[in-house]
Parts: structure tokens; C-alpha cells; sequence
């Protein structure tokens, strides 16, 4: 039954709808380090919390379950899941990556992961031609973010699934942007799925979570291992969070994307906006791919101001809307890439892809859209 269910009411009532052991309807924080082995021999099935914890396997299973495929890992943060993922290859190996990734990611892939022999190429992965060129015989996967980091790009999971499986390639999608309740990148052919779930799924700028999810048995086998290997994975009360901010996903994502979209529309009308790129404006490159494979556009809005003096001030005027980094919670917030998120991109490649002096990043919030957007044009405005 619980495949059959919908996403809305998947995001409430998580994979086991209640506990079973007590009836507690919110699933129980299970804050032990350790388990009482019952006789040598014998295990409840936990032993460590390393290994595995009632409340972290609770969120696991919910965020696969949402994700359509079997196995769920939760780590203690987006990147402790991002190198858990990056723990599957092996000195020699070549990644195909976006090249308008998170910051974070481009400095785990360039400044840590090719000290053991791991190289990344990063270009355009909205052009499937270009993919199929850059291919080297020691290409292992293709890693994606759609829409992108911050310029919103889109890529073609399921033309890039079909040409990774054709060459026996991994497909890594980080699906942080549009969550499980707008796209689910293993039904389109994708291999593995990335989250931070620090962003939409926590969804309460509160706490930070990272999860791996895929419905390969070989590949889930192995990131188990570097989980209780390594450590790092999501502690219990961190776990609880996230399975609590996702009871209203489906609520805020909905509301969030009805009110970026307003917003979009606003911000293309301002006189001090040069260029807005969201993904659910029509014009925007690859808004029919996403009408095809996903349920909506998220709520990220990246725009370019008419000056530098503009975007910075911009920052200064806002009132309601929070300059800081991060994405995804209830309250909005605005950042500047070119020293937040992506100071890590070289400054050439920053510019080559639009990550200028002007550009802001926007993260819509639930607060009312009016007051969003009045904030946004006192502020452009700098009239305060
Ligand atoms: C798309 C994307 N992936 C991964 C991460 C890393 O996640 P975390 O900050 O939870 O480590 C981020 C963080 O901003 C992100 O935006």
C-alpha cells in the first residue's frame, strides 16, 4: 500500500505511519549510543548507533519510500553525504559533473577527492552532445544538479540516464533543489540521489542533514559500509527533525514554488533587474524538460542587479528577508554567490558562468508574497 500512496500524504506519515512497539504517533528519538545484546550471538538489530538508530533508519526509509526506490542513508550533513557517495571510486577515476555546481561540492570534488586520483570535468550538462563528447574511457559517473546552483540550469536526467547506461556509467543526481515532492530522479533512470537535507526537507533552517538514497543493492551495500566505516552519519535527534520538518513538505513546497513564482514575475518587471533566472518562467532553458519530468519548479530565484553598487546595497536594504547563507526554510533568504556560496569556483570559470558581482540568490520562504516583494523592491530601491 505504501507505494501507492501519494507524495503528500508519504511526507506526513513516513514510512511506518506510527510506532508499532508504543503507538506514539510521533516516531520516538531514540538517544542511546548503544543496544543491550540479548545473548551472545543475538542482536534486536541494533547494536550501535553508528551502525544503525530506530530514528535515523525511520528518516532513511521515509526519504526512500519518497524518493521511489528501497535504500536511504542519512548522514550529518549535504557534504558527508556527498563523500560518502565520492567514497565509491577509486584513484584513476573521471566524474562528469555540472559545471554550475554548489560551491561546496566543487571544492570536495578539486581540493580534497583529487589528492586520492579523483578527477572532475565540469561542463554544461544541459547539452546532451557535449556529455557524450567528453566522455573518457575512465569515466565512472556523470554528477548532476538540476535545477543548478546557483544559475538554475537544467539538465535532461532521463536522456542523460539512457546515455549513462548505455555507457555503463553511474548517474548521481543532487535533487536538494526540488525535493521528492517535485522530482524523483531514480524513476527517471538515475542511479543515485543526493540531498542536503539541511534545505527543503529539514525545511526550518534548524538543522543540518545529508542523505543518500538509491535502488541499486550493490551500490546501497557499500555506502551502508562507509557509513559504519566511516561515522558521520545523521544522529537520532537530528533524524527527528528532519522526519518533523517533513510532515509539511508537500505544504511549503507548494506554497513556496506559487509564491517564487510571483515573485519572478515581479522581479522581471523591476527596473533594476537586468535578468531573472528561474526555472518556472517560460522562457527560461529547460522549463520544458521540467514540465515533463518534474511536478513544479522549487523555489529558487537567482537575479542580476544593474550594478555591483546595487546588489550589495540590496543586501544591506532588506528588512524581512534574511541575508545569509543556506536555502530552503521557512524564512527567506538572499546571498551573494560570488563570496558565499561559490567563492570556492575559480574566478574565471565564476564568470564564465554568470556568477558575476551583481547576481543574487534568492531562497523563498513561507512568509506572505506581498510582503516578499515589497521587501525586495524597498531594498532594490535603496531608498532606506
Ligand atoms: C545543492 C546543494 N547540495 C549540497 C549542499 C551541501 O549541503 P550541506 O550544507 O547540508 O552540507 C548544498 C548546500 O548549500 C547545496 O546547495
Amino acid at each position: 500500500m505504501k507505494n501507492e500512496l501519494k507524495m503528500d500524504t508519504l511526507c506526513v506519515r513516513g514510512f511506518s505511519y506510527f510506532e508499532e512497539r508504543t503507538g506514539s504517533i510521533s516516531f520516538p528519538i531514540y538517544q542511546s549510543a548503544t543496544f543491550r545484546h540479548p545473548a551472545l550471538g543475538k542482536s534486536t538489530g541494533y547494536d550501535y548507533s553508528r551502525q544503525q538508530n530506530p530514528t535515523r533508519e525511520e528518516v532513511e526509509k521515509t526519504i526512500a519510500l519518497m524518493e521511489k526506490c528501497r535504500f536511504g542513508y542519512g548522514f550529518a550533513t549535504g557534504m558527508a553525504a556527498i563523500a560518502a557517495v565520492l567514497s565509491l571510486f577509486r584513484p584513476g577515476d573521471h566524474i562528469l559533473a555540472t559545471d554550475d555546481l554548489y560551491g561546496g561540492t566543487v571544492r570536495i570534488f578539486d581540493s580534497i577527492y583529487s589528492n586520492y586520483g579523483i578527477n572532475c570535468t565540469y561542463i554544461d550538462t544541459g547539452d546532451l552532445d557535449l556529455i557524450e563528447e567528453s566522455i573518457l574511457p575512465n569515466t565512472k559517473a556523470i554528477y548532476v544538479e538540476s535545477p543548478s546552483n546557483p544559475m538554475m540550469k537544467v539538465s535532461d536526467i532521463q536522456k542523460i540516464a539512457e546515455l549513462a547506461k548505455q555507457k555503463n556509467i553511474l548517474l548521481i543526481v543532487d535533487n536538494t533543489f526540488l525535493t521528492p515532492y517535485f522530482m524523483n530522479p531514480i524513476a527517471l533512470g538515475a542511479d543515485i540521489v543526493i540531498h542536503s537535507g539541511t534545505k527543503y526537507l529539514g525545511g526550518h533552517n534548524d538543522t543540518l542533514s545529508g542523505f543518500v538514497v538509491t535502488d541499486s543493492e550493490d551500490l546501497s551495500g557499500k555506502i551502508q559500509f562507509y557509513q559504519k566505516a566511516v561515522g558521520g552519519g545523521l544522529s537520532p535527534f537530528d533524524s527527528w527533525l528532519v522526519l518533523r520538518g517533513m510532515k509539511t513538505l508537500a505544504l511549503r513546497m507548494d506554497r513556496i514554488e506559487n509564491t517564487a513564482s510571483f515573485l519572478a514575475g515581479r522581479l522581471k518587471n523591476n527596473p533594476f533587474i537586468t535578468k531573472v533566472y528561474y526555472a518556472g518562467l517560460p522562457e527560461h532553458k529547460g522549463n520544458e524538460i521540467l514540465k515533463k519530468q518534474a511536478g513544479g519548479f522549487g523555489g529558487m530565484i537567482s537575479f542580476e542587479t544593474d550594478t555591483e553598487e546595487r546588489a550589495i546595497s540590496t543586501l544591506a536594504n532588506v528588512k524581512l528577508i534574511l541575508f545569509a547563507e543556506s536555502l530552503g526554510g521557512t524564512e527567506s533568504l538572499i546571498t551573494y554567490p560570488l563570496v558565499q556560496t561559490h567563492a570556492d569556483v575559480p574566478p574565471e570559470k565564476r564568470e564564465r558562468l554568470g556568477i558575476n558581482n551583481r547576481l543574487l540568490r534568492l531562497s523563498v520562504g513561507i512568509e506572505n508574497e506581498m510582503d516578499l516583494a515589497l521587501d525586495l523592491e524597498q531594498a532594490l530601491e535603496g531608498k532606506s
